[in-house]
């Protein structure tokens, strides 16, 4: 994921990974194994089974009858940015509601950062993830609202996470006119931006871009060739979900207020619900209502929302547990929604090279829990458990 990760040791050609107690494969035909091997060669899975049935490779590591799992695939992350929010938090704390007027101070920490700076906060970050299992990472510019920081956050994100998305419809910077801005998030910046994004991004909410004007920059994206998707309902009920089913957006980002309908909505269309737990928890909003939607059929992902305002927090495991104990997921469902579910929202669950699976040809990703059973992520909530990760084939932990 990063240099740092991916300098951490030379790994061999292959490598067979013995002793797993419990391994979560996330492939339907698999299932959960145990007593199992996994034999990663290059970059890829090479082979998947019984331990007493594992090929030899050129190197062996026993893990001892811990659980595996594939890494995580966190597919909402803000990480390029500068400053901090403490005092922000605090005060939320002790009563101020969450606005999204705060994205305006790191705007303004942002802008200020030097490129070096604000490259190594992100590096930082995408290391702290790493060390905790997260081997696949979205994240996001948006916080620098201009064509020039909004492409330079694109090109130094594109150096260093697996998917970026263009977020210039993040908040209308101060003193722009909304609809001048929004013809340029459109216009030049999409065109400035786009080389770098693979995905475009809008924040449909009161306060920062209403039904009409996110209407049009998912329209502009899609045209321009980019996959799309939305963040909507974070702090109230809105047209956000609709909005991103009809878009054909590949995920719609939050979900914490739902109607009946958008429930509807997402069980009949491929957009993914990806929830965001730290940040419900963070802004003190309700949970959003992950049980609700999975019994309805809809596709759910969990993901961190890091970022310095809303959810600063890198923790996967954090969001796991949090939607075992409080959301009413089970433990296999979190799991999955933690990496298959991430996987489906950036469109990597399938083919060669797939990530939040663990089957021949899957990316090489592996997380190892210092634990029996992917279970105790929530039996043992704060407990940092991640054991050793591989991630396309290296060892990174
Ligand atoms: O996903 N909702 C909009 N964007 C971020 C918040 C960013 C911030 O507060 O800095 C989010 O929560």
């Amino acid at each position: 994921m990063t240099p740092n990760a991916h300098a951490a040791a030379a790994s061999p050609t292959s490598t067979v990974v013995t002793g797993i107690g419990e391994l979560t494969t996330n492939d339907p035909g698999l299932g959960i194994l145990h007593d199992a091997a996994v034999v990663l060669e290059a970059d890829r899975v090479a082979w998947v089974g019984e331990s007493a049935a594992a090929p030899s490779a050129d190197a062996a590591v026993d893990v001892g009858g811990r659980a595996v799992l594939p890494g995580w695939v966190d597919s909402h992350t803000h990480l390029v940015f500068a400053g901090d929010r403490t005092a922000e938090f605090e005060a939320r704390m002790a009563g101020e509601p969450y606005q999204a007027g705060g994205i305006a101070t790191t705007v303004a920490r942002t802008r200020a950062a030097g490129d070096d700076a604000l490259e190594a906060n992100l590096v930082a970050h995408l290391d702290e993830a790493a060390r905790q299992g997260t081997t696949c990472l979205e994240t996001k510019t948006g916080y620098g609202l201009t064509i020039a920081d909004e492409t330079r956050s694109a090109r130094i994100a594109a150096r260093h996470a697996d998917e970026v998305t263009y977020l210039g419809a993040h908040l209308v910077p101060q003193g722009a006119d909304a609809e001048s801005y929004v013809d340029l998030v459109c216009g030049d910046m999409l065109d400035a931006v786009a080389p770098y994004a693979g995905w475009a991004d809008v924040f449909c909410e009161d306060g920062a871009f209403d039904e009409t004007q996110s209407e049009r920059i998912v329209a502009a994206a899609a045209a321009r060739g980019l996959g799309v998707r939305v963040h909507g309902n974070q702090l109230g009920e809105g047209p956000g979900v609709q909005l991103a089913v009809r878009g054909g957006a590949a995920s719609v980002d939050h979900c914490t207020y739902l109607t009946d309908e958008d429930v509807e909505a997402l069980a009949s269309s491929a957009t993914v619900a990806t929830l965001l737990p730290a940040c419900d928890l963070s802004t003190r909003q309700p949970l959003a209502p992950a049980r609700r939607l999975w019994d309805a059929g809809a596709t759910v992902a969990l993901a961190s929302n890091a970022n310095p305002g809303s959810s600063y927090t890198t923790s996967m495991a954090f969001c796991v547990a949090t939607a075992v104990l409080q959301m009413g997921l089970s433990v296999r469902e979190a799991v999955w929604a933690a990496t298959a579910g991430g996987a489906r929202a950036l469109h990597r669950d399938t083919g060669d090279g797939a990530v939040g699976v663990v089957r021949a040809g899957a990316r090489a990703d592996l997380h190892v829990l210092d634990a029996p059973s992917a279970t105790h992520l929530a039996y043992r909530p704060g407990v940092p458990l991640t054991w050793a990760v591989w991630r396309c084939g290296e060892r990174v932990r």
